[in-house]
């Protein structure tokens, strides 16, 4: 079995709380978990998986970090500063949109101002490239880590959005920690998800229990899930069990709006239901799109029981302004 050490960064256990007023106007009884107030960096999931890669990059004896992503990464940010407080150099890939393939090339993404001003404040060394695929993305990662690897850095590379077998443990642990917080189970579990580890992390937590897990894709793709089994599996190979089937991993493209990065109109009536009826904010990426889902599947008895929305954060979004 693995032994997972971790650089402590986050305020946890997050708070769990029920959503009456929410409940109320849907007649269903909707609790909410708070990765918003991960605290660290402004919060949001990614805080949890970087309690576990940083460690992993100190074990390695790292000076530097390479990662990527789009300008608007939530993940970036909270990267940039865990590097910082870890004396180690940040250097990420950013692209404004980028891809799958071109056919599914979208305009119209918030790319300026949110995360991409904090990025500065975090430390992290940001190198822009034109829109083009996502492989293209993590091409300009690579050559990045060989420049920095020239220059006599010791890099550790960071996958998109964090997200490897150490990410997805982080997210079992968030699992059994709502199972100390609460003397009830939920029988679902609605999460926003993008790279994955958030959602593939919480499925594993509770697999073959009756709380079923449900991630709202913030990107269009149907191919993902195949990412996602492929990281469950490499998980599992790490802690010795065994991955989660096609089966297992609830997944919706259905609330994704235009695609990656564009905010959607039933997201941002989401955020306004949510901020008004219980003062509590989402970010247009990927928390607005998920509890629009939850609004939709709830009202349309798609989603019955005891439900449970896992916030991810990613607040400083709601600050970003088209590019
Ligand atoms: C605010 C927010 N929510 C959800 C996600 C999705 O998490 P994951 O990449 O683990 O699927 C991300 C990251 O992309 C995010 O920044």
């Amino acid at each position: 079995m693995k032994n997972w050490s971790k650089v402590p960064l986050c305020v946890l256990p997050t708070p769990i709380h029920r959503l009456d007023r929410i409940s109320e106007q849907l007649g269903s009884d909707t609790w909410i978990k708070r990765d918003d107030l991960t605290g660290f960096a402004l919060g949001g999931n990614k805080g949890r998986k970087l309690e576990y890669l940083m460690a992993e990059a100190m074990a390695q004896n790292a000076t530097a970090i390479v990662s990527c992503g789009a300008s608007q990464s939530n993940f970036i940010r909270q990267l940039g500063a865990a590097a910082q407080m870890c004396g180690m150099h940040c250097a990420v890939a950013t692209m404004e949109s980028p891809y799958e393939s071109l056919d599914r090339k979208v305009s119209g993404a918030f790319s300026r101002g949110g995360n991409r001003d904090l990025d500065e404040l975090c430390g992290v060394d940001r190198r822009e490239f034109a829109d083009g695929t996502w492989a293209d993305l993590k091409a300009h990662a690579e050559q990045l880590q060989f420049e920095l690897e020239r220059n006599g850095e010791k890099v550790f590379r960071i996958p998109l959005g964090g997200s490897s077998p150490s990410a997805v443990h982080a997210f079992v642990e968030a699992g059994r920690e709502i199972q100390k917080q609460v003397d009830f189970a939920f029988d679902w579990i609605i999460t926003a998800s993008s790279s994955g580890s958030t959602h593939i992390g919480l499925a594993h937590a509770f697999r073959d229990s009756q709380t079923q897990v449900l991630g709202i894709s913030a990107d269009p793709e149907p191919e993902i899930v195949d990412d996602l089994i492929d990281l469950s599996q490499s998980y599992a190979d790490e802690v010795g069990t065994h991955s989660l089937s096609r089966e297992e991993i609830k997944f919706s493209l259905d609330f994704v709006g235009a695609g990656y990065g564009i905010p959607s109109s039933a997201g941002q009536a989401a955020t306004r239901i949510l901020m008004k009826s219980e003062g509590i904010a989402l970010d247009p990426i990927y928390s607005a799109k998920a509890f629009s889902a939850l609004l939709s599947l709830v009202s349309t008895n798609q989603l019955e029981g005891r439900i449970l929305f896992w916030h991810t954060g990613g607040i400083p979004a709601l600050f970003a302004k088209p590019g």
